[in-house]
């Protein structure tokens, strides 16, 4: 099958903000006790941080980490997580039914965010709290000196305030699941007057609003409405949540599940500018696409995990090949929104949901989906233009007409490289790709053919086996540009300039 890629690079979407790339660690199962943070690990540092976890990290290059959750903020007392780690109180975490010892908090995350190289996006509890505390700890983080809560930071440690910059209004608070879930109206209210509080204190800081936790939420959209109607003028961005599912082991549909996510930034797109045309306002609200991942291995598993214990084994899905084309072609669909999509988190970072997994005093590994997020980490902070396919599809019960390539193409102006993402749907047959660039005189030349494929759909990586699905590295040259069936590609090339 053919595929022809339509493109300038005059015709561009937007630049791409490389908080797209961020990604999310909640206090939950083993994502820091067990993942981030095991004391007695040999390879754990004088902070306890694991230092190969670390370096995976610092690879995958995630600009931006959301914490400390999740449905967990909605419950959580920051006041408990800072301060001598002796003194810290066990908590019961009511969202993931665990116990929390409060042994990484906000000073220990920082330090953490430091040795990546990494921001911090904090949430706020609007669950079961609200202004007070959220203006006394946004005080205690960024508060240079002399009042009780910035000295009391210097006192646990940190001389300098942490200056972060964006905080999530609370999470998740239109979901029936949620501590402290609230209506439109309600959530709506609260966020607003919070909000209005941390813009006095700091009227650079970033704010995000809770969207709807999914599309098929029942208050979807009217939701976003309600939301911003009462938040215009305090917040930044709006959040939005999606995470994809193969249970009827359908992979024609499971792959064309980043259509289900375009509609929704779509629609969101839609209402927020809906709201601004009502209120007759400049400002344009972005998005934060703040979970995104597949979930759905574990579910049967985690209803059998003991209540009430730390570092339960919570959310451990093992990806498949499949799933790493799911999340090629999501990743797709964040770039092709990079005009109102500024900031997205693959939820999660560390063993739960994640690309990285690791075993109590064992080794680290990636999963399969860590290899499409690390080259698009890598390679899609650019231009992003915007692309015509001319590519057969067909025809899915839950999507119509479905593609089968799935694109994205990226431009670096200054380093004249133009790199195109592509995954082939196809279960069975080979896609040639060509490229119709109109633009300058110039010549293509494709430099690197990186793909993952395997021919088992379902194959993982595992502790023994940790390279069964990894990047196949090509150098470039003249021949036909071939994206295997099922698999993700990206083809890297090198703009020449023609003299005429
Ligand atoms: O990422 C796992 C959970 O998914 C988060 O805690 C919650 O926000 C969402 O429902």
């Amino acid at each position: 099958m053919k595929c022809t890629v339509h493109a300038s690079p005059h015709f561009v979407i937007g630049t791409v903000d490389k908080r797209l790339f961020g990604s999310f660690v909640e206090q939950l199962g083993r994502c820091v006790y067990g993942g981030l943070y095991e004391k007695d690990h040999p390879l754990s540092d004088e902070d306890g941080l694991r230092t190969d976890v670390m370096k995976l990290v610092r690879d995958l290059n995630v600009p931006v980490v959301r914490f400390p959750g999740g449905n967990y903020v909605s419950n959580h007392r920051w006041e408990d997580s800072v301060g001598p780690l002796q003194k810290r109180p066990m908590r019961l975490d009511l969202a993931w039914k665990a116990l929390d010892p409060n042994q990484f908090g906000i000073k220990e995350f920082m330090d953490w965010c430091r040795k990546v190289d990494t921001e911090p996006m904090m949430a706020i509890n609007l669950g079961t709290r609200g202004i007070d505390e959220a203006k006394d700890l946004v005080e205690y983080c960024n508060f240079p000196g002399g009042t009780e809560l910035s000295e009391l930071r210097k006192s646990h440690g940190s001389e300098a305030p942490y200056n972060i910059k964006m905080w999530c209004l609370g999470n998740e608070m239109d979901g029936p699941w949620q501590v402290g879930h609230k209506t439109a109206e309600e959530y709506g209210r609260l966020a607003s007057e919070v909000g209005k509080a941390l813009k006095l204190f700091d009227p650079n800081l970033e704010l995000i609003a809770c969207g709807s936790s999914n599309s098929s939420m029942i208050t979807f959209p009217a939701w976003e409405q309600t939301v911003l109607e009462h938040t215009w003028d305090t917040v930044d961005y709006l959040s939005l949540h999606m995470y994809f599912r193969n249970d009827a082991d359908d992979a024609e549909t499971f792959l064309a599940s980043n259509m289900k996510m375009d509609q929704f930034i779509e629609t969101v797109v839609h209402v927020c500018d809906y709201v601004k045309a009502k209120k007759r306002s400049q400002k344009t609200i972005y998005l934060s696409f703040d979970e995104w991942n597949v979930w759905f291995h574990s579910n049967e598993q985690d209803k059998k995990e003991p209540d009430w214990e730390i570092g339960k084994h919570l959310l451990e899905d093992v990806y498949t090949f499949e799933d790493a084309l799911v999340v090629g072609c999501v990743l797709n669909s964040l770039l092709k929104h990079c005009d109102r999509v500024k900031v997205a988190c693959l939820a999660q970072l560390v063993n739960v949901i994640a690309p990285i997994l690791t075993e109590d005093g064992g080794p680290s590994w990636v999963q399969t989906i860590y290899w499409p997020f690390y080259y698009a980490s890598k390679y899609g902070r650019g231009e992003v233009l915007d692309i015509r396919l001319n590519v057969p599809s067909y025809e899915n019960s839950t999507y119509g007409q479905v593609p089968y390539a799935d694109a994205a193409l990226v431009y670096h102006e200054e380093k004249q490289e133009l790199d195109l993402f592509v995954i082939n749907r196809s279960l069975d047959e080979e896609m040639e790709l060509e490229l119709d660039i109109i633009m300058f005189p110039a010549q293509l030349k494709c430099i690197e053919h990186i793909s993952l494929y395997h021919d088992d759909l379902k194959a993982v990586n595992d502790k023994t086996n940790p390279d069964t699905v990894k990047p196949i590295i090509k150098a470039g040259g003249n021949g036909p540009l071939i994206a295997k069936k099922k698999s993700w590609n990206l083809f890297r090339f090198s703009i020449l300039q023609v003299s005429m």
